[in-house]
């Protein structure tokens, strides 16, 4: 695909739905005790692959992803010996988690990519939980045995888990809660570092047994300054949930609002290009809002309006207006709400005053591609100075006026979206490899961009 620059970033879109939660949505549909009915339901090849997936498990889809109604069977079969998760990381270990509850027998298998990345983070606890699998290697192929002796909740004393988190991730906590639930089974996980709660939100929409708790906090007198108090965090974790499962869930309509991670290329175009860009209904769960953050520390306003919450999720209407940029530093806790959106924060890099350092960023090697050197090997095709930190980091810096390029999506929709939005500012076109494969999250994309990226 031939990609030309532009000359001016404004407009108001309002995008599919959040591809996290569309995900959940349709998994929960396998459990609830009715017709479920979901609007906004993400249109790209990775919800597909979750409804494709649920409709091999007996469940009735009706409807498109504007309007979708999901109606279970009475029991949970696998159609098929193998199901394909495709590209998506979100469906294997997500359904790998709810199916080893209730017991189903089947493969799990998907793409070259999703081939290759870790699945030992899910079987691991999902065995400690009493799941059993045939042989697992690591990686998909991964066969769930089921039955009796493979059901959570049928297999009596080891129908519980008591889980810290080893590395922060939302899928492999969404597989326990999902396996509790769905197998009568009790899991308490237990996060050092929070990550995205769409599980918990949605759960509790449907009246499962769910509880989160924060930490304990004191709060006492500053013994140097009588007006003034300190508070102390007593625990050493952010976020400890419970779900004591019954194998149901409640039937309520789920609305599902514009995805923020999509949205972070549309304003970061708006950051580069001092323009302004307005997204209408877009996601503002706040374990999701950490790029909102990082636009205004490096220097754009983002001003928020129209706020509801509707079915469990809050949304609203966000501006983002451009402003000469600056670098920054990024680790930690920041970095790991920002995991998804580190490629297009590198990107925004490359057009900022000063380095951006990127630390504490692993879990980019094991992505839908290895990003870490997607990302590092186009932003060099850019001229942009890219090194690498301790194996887990990257260090940015604009070394005057980035070139066209001929870029590489490595088959990962986020390198492919984020180096379509370098291309906007650069002096002559660009070229990319392989731009279908935005699909992944976000079919409509380039048209998106269209509409806020002008001549
Ligand atoms: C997701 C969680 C994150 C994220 C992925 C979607 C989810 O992965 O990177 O795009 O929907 O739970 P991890 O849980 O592996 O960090």
């Amino acid at each position: 695909m031939k990609l030309n620059p532009r000359r001016k970033i404004a407009g108001t879109i309002t995008l599919p739905g959040d591809k996290s939660i569309s995900h959940r949505a349709a998994l929960m549909g396998l459990l609830v005790d009715g017709p479920l009915t979901i609007t906004n339901y993400s249109d790209g090849a990775d919800c597909r692959a979750t409804l494709e997936a649920v409709k091999s498990l007996g469940a009735t889809v009706q409807g498109d992803s504007d309007n979708l109604t999901i109606t279970p069977a009475d029991k949970i079969v696998a159609a098929d010996s193998v199901i394909d998760c495709g590209n998506s990381g979100t469906t294997a270990r997500l359904l790998a988690g709810l199916l080893s509850g209730c017991g189903v027998a089947v493969e799990l298998t998907g793409d070259e990519s999703l081939r290759s990345r870790p699945m030992d983070r899910i079987i691991n606890p999902l065995s400690e939980f009493g799941a059993k699998f045939d042989n697992p290697s690591g990686t998909l192929p991964l066969k769930l045995l089921g039955g009796p002796v493979g059901a959570i909740g049928a297999t009596g004393a080891t129908g519980s888990i008591n889980y810290t988190m080893p590395v922060p991730s939302a899928q492999v906590k969404s597989a326990l809660l999902l396996a509790a639930c769905a197998g009568g089974g009790t899991a308490i996980v237990t996060e050092p570092i929070a990550t995205r709660d769409h599980t918990e939100r949605m759960l509790a929409h449907l009246k499962a047994n769910i509880q989160v708790s924060a930490p304990r906090v004191e709060i006492q007198d500053d013994p140097h300054d009588p007006r003034k108090k300190t508070r102390t965090v007593l625990d050493n974790w952010q976020s400890r949930v419970t779900v004591h499962g019954n194998g149901k869930l409640s039937a309520a309509a789920i609305d599902i609002p514009g995805d923020i991670s999509t949205a972070a290329f549309f304003f970061a175009a708006a950051a580069i290009g001092k323009g302004e860009v307005t997204i209408t209904n877009v996601g503002l769960n706040q374990t999701r809002t950490a790029f909102l953050e990082y636009l205004k520390s490096i220097g754009c306003a983002v001003a928020i309006d129209q706020r509801r919450e509707i079915s469990a999720e809050p949304r609203g209407r966000v501006t983002v207006t451009g402003a000469p940029l600056k670098g920054r530093k990024i680790s930690g806790e920041f970095s790991a709400r920002l995991i998804d959106e580190i490629p297009i924060i590198a990107t925004v890099a490359c057009f900022a005053e000063g380095p951006t350092v990127i630390r504490d960023v692993a879990e980019l090697r094991v992505k839908e591609s290895n990003r870490l050197e997607s990302i590092a090997s186009n932003l060099r095709l850019m001229g942009a100075g890219v090194g690498m930190i301790d194996d887990d980091g990257l260090v940015i810096e604009a070394k005057g006026e980035m070139q066209p390029a001929d870029f590489k999506s490595y088959g990962d929709h986020r390198i492919a979206m984020s180096v379509a939005i370098a291309s906007l500012f650069l002096s002559g076109d660009s070229t990319l490899d392989d731009a279908e494969c935005v699909s992944v999250s976000c079919p409509t994309f380039f048209e998106l961009l269209d509409k806020i990226a002008h001549g």
